[in-house]
């Protein structure tokens, strides 16, 4: 850990969450979301820096950012992991680690979402645990950061 900085980012209608599909996604809101991040970091003496879009292109700024400032981004690429190879390339191009994260188990919900392009240029891997993966997913790039 050099920098002491850690990237959360999060793609299309994840803005949303709290109200969309809360079935599938529960009922935290993405403000908690990040709010819950950036507690996590600050007692750890990290600081966490939370992003948004509905936009794909801003998903690959973030993740380019990240490999200049960050010591390594936590993504949820939502169905932008499923279509983007803009975005894998991104995450494949930056020399920080990048852990995937999904609040819903995709492999258990429809076809089209069981594959994700990000994947196989991840670091790592957290879905099914709903808000909270974000902590895992976190909590797993530190480890990971230290060489543990
Ligand atoms: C998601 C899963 C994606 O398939 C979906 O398009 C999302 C959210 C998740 O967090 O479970 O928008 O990434």
């Amino acid at each position: 850990m050099e920098r002491n900085v850690l990237f959360v980012v999060n793609g299309p209608n994840l803005n949303l969450l709290g109200r969309r599909e809360p079935s599938v996604y529960g009922t935290t809101t993405l403000d908690e979301i990040d709010g819950n991040c950036r507690a996590w970091g600050a007692e750890r003496g990290l600081e966490v820096r939370c992003f948004q879009s509905n936009h794909e292109g801003d998903l690959v700024d973030w993740v380019q950012r990240g490999g200049d400032e960050a010591d390594g981004i936590v993504l949820n690429g939502a169905a932008y992991s499923h279509t983007s190879v803009a975005l894998r390339d991104a995450v494949a191009a930056v020399s920080v680690p990048v852990i995937e994260v999904h609040l819903s188990n995709t492999a258990a919900r429809e076809a089209f979402r069981h594959e994700s392009h990000l994947t196989a240029v991840a670091a790592g891997l957290v879905m099914g645990f709903g808000a909270s993966g974000y902590i895992l997913a976190l909590q797993g790039l530190k480890t990971l950061l230290e060489g543990k």
